[in-house]
């Protein structure tokens, strides 16, 4: 049987990738912003998971307003690595899994998510700079991430947007996928984006400390009732790109103490961690074990 072992939160920002791609990590800037993942490296070295189910959204990389999915689930074997106008990043190709995916696509759809399966597609930074972060830097040609993953692409660019409620649920309705699928395999989470910043507008450069802390205690503490927050509450405290928020919520609603009724105890914060600045976001990132 497959299990998810822990979930992960990490916020994306493009400029972080780019740090470590242009070897600037150590600069003084950056070096408090991966000093946040250290631990994690070595956590996510000793917890390998078989599969990461990745949830994140794309920018305007893979789709485009031509078309619009709001859940869309990577099937493919192979996803390779998006250009987003200054060439793709020199990471190694995403290595899918098909017949997880299939599972989890005919299992969800069964529980009445309509979601969109996409057999080609290219990952962008959305997906790329949390593997980066937690994974560390690597040789494009000779060191392949260390577990295959399955992205779900959710929109948050575009609205009408998913709400936190129905994340939620997409997250529980996952982990029941997961948990019935025959191979034994261990399955992580991530939810990743956010967590406040504004990129445009009056308001650009938002940041909300308070408010990123707070969900951050709610998350851990009280996932059903944060799902509850409308997304408005999102955009006037988080900025209108904190809205990548609301995909934390499909990871936290898949652990076990999330499931209707609870199949297992709350999970156990392993890591914690915040700051601001990086690029124009504050970096928020989490692990909870299961
Ligand atoms: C930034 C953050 C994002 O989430 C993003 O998708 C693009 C840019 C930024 O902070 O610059
Ligand atoms: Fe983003």
């Amino acid at each position: 049987m497959a299990r998810i072992t822990a979930s992960v939160y990490t916020s994306h920002v493009p400029a972080i990738g780019a740090a470590m791609d242009l070897h600037k990590t150590a600069e003084p800037y950056w070096q408090p912003v991966f000093a946040g993942y250290d631990f994690s490296r070595r956590w996510l070295r000793e917890h390998t998971p078989d599969v990461v189910v990745l949830v994140y959204n794309d920018h305007a990389n893979a789709f485009s307003l031509d078309c619009i999915p709001t859940f869309a689930l990577g099937t493919a074997a192979e996803f390779g690595i998006a250009d987003e106008g200054w060439g793709p990043r020199p990471v190694p190709p995403v290595m899918g899994h098909p017949e997880l995916a299939a599972h989890i696509a005919q299992s969800v759809i069964q529980q009445d998510f309509d979601l969109t399966l996409v057999n080609r597609m290219e990952v962008d930074h959305g997906l790329t700079v949390p593997l980066s972060l937690l994974c560390g830097e690597r040789d494009p040609q000779r060191e392949p991430w260390p577990f295959r993953v399955i992205p779900l692409a959710v929109n948050v660019v575009q609205y009408p947007v998913p709400s936190g409620r129905r994340c939620y649920a997409l997250g529980q309705a996952i982990a029941r996928a997961v948990q019935s699928f025959d191979e034994d395999l261990n399955v992580q989470i991530w939810g990743t984006g956010g967590m406040s910043h504004q990129l445009q507008g009056a308001r650009a450069g938002l940041i909300n400390r308070a408010w990123d802390n707070a969900f951050l205690d709610r998350l851990i503490a009280d996932p059903a009732g944060l799902a509850q927050l409308p997304h408005i509450d999102y955009v006037r405290e988080a900025g209108s790109e904190g809205i990548e928020l609301v995909m934390w919520l499909i990871a936290r609603g898949a652990m076990a103490d999330c499931a209707t009724p609870p199949s297992g105890p709350a999970p156990r914060v392993t890591h914690r961690f915040y700051h601001v600045p990086a690029s124009n976001t504050a970096v928020g990132h989490l692990i909870l074990e299961a």
